[in-house]
């Protein structure tokens, strides 16, 4: 019982703190795509006036319950729009999520393109997740729970569960040093 509290009260502290030391990169890396709701995501254009070229737009995110970040990063996709039309052609993206989406640079009197504002982009496949897939609930549970609107998205735009199969991770926290963050450490960063 004691331990438990102790526990809990040692993961409130942890969780009200800001993010983990900017140099280290797979923290913060993981620390950024946990705490944003959303994130932007390129695609390759399908519209014809901007065939091929980058395209970008809004995607609420989640990596798991608030609790739980596996730095897997979920989505609700919808074919019906441009976005989901690009992934349908062609599923490489491109996700940025950046703590000026938080109060946390403005806070620290930090400019959204300061290098110490920190950022995590994300590069992958972007794939559905089949219903009878084993992580088809968590990917779920993970995204309604934090985007509780999802539930009444509607169904005549046939929104699927997918998740980022991630080729590249790149974090940047300080002055001078965008890093690349081999996936060993991000999907198991160092203390
Ligand atoms: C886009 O371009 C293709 C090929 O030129 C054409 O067939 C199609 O109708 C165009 N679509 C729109 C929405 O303009
Ligand atoms: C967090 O989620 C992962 C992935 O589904 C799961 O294996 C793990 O048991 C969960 N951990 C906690 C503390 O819930
Ligand atoms: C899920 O269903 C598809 C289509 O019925 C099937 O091909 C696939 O093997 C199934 N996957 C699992 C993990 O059961």
């Amino acid at each position: 019982m004691l331990i438990f509290v102790a526990l809990s009260f040692l993961f409130v502290i942890t969780s009200s703190q800001g993010p983990p030391d900017p140099s280290n990169d797979a923290a913060v890396a993981r620390y950024v795509i946990h705490n944003s709701d959303w994130a932007s995501m390129a695609t390759i254009s399908t519209l014809n006036a901007t065939l091929n070229y980058p395209f970008v737009s809004v995607k609420s995110m989640a990596d798991g319950p608030s609790s739980n970040g596996t730095g897997v990063p979920y989505f609700y996709i919808t074919p019906r729009e441009v976005s989901g039309q690009d992934i349908q052609r062609d599923n490489r993206v491109t996700i940025m999520a950046t703590l000026a989406q938080s109060d946390y640079c403005a806070q620290q009197s930090l400019d959204p393109q300061s290098p110490r504002c920190p950022r995590a982009i994300i590069s992958g496949r972007l794939v559905e997740i089949p219903q009878n897939a084993s992580d088809y609930q968590f990917a779920r549970d993970s995204l309604f729970s934090r985007h509780p609107g999802m539930d009444s998205w509607p169904a005549a735009l046939r929104f699927y569960v997918a998740k980022l199969n991630i080729e590249q991770v790149l974090v940047w926290a300080q002055v001078g040093r965008m890093r690349n963050v081999p996936l060993s450490d991000y999907f198991n960063p160092p203390a």
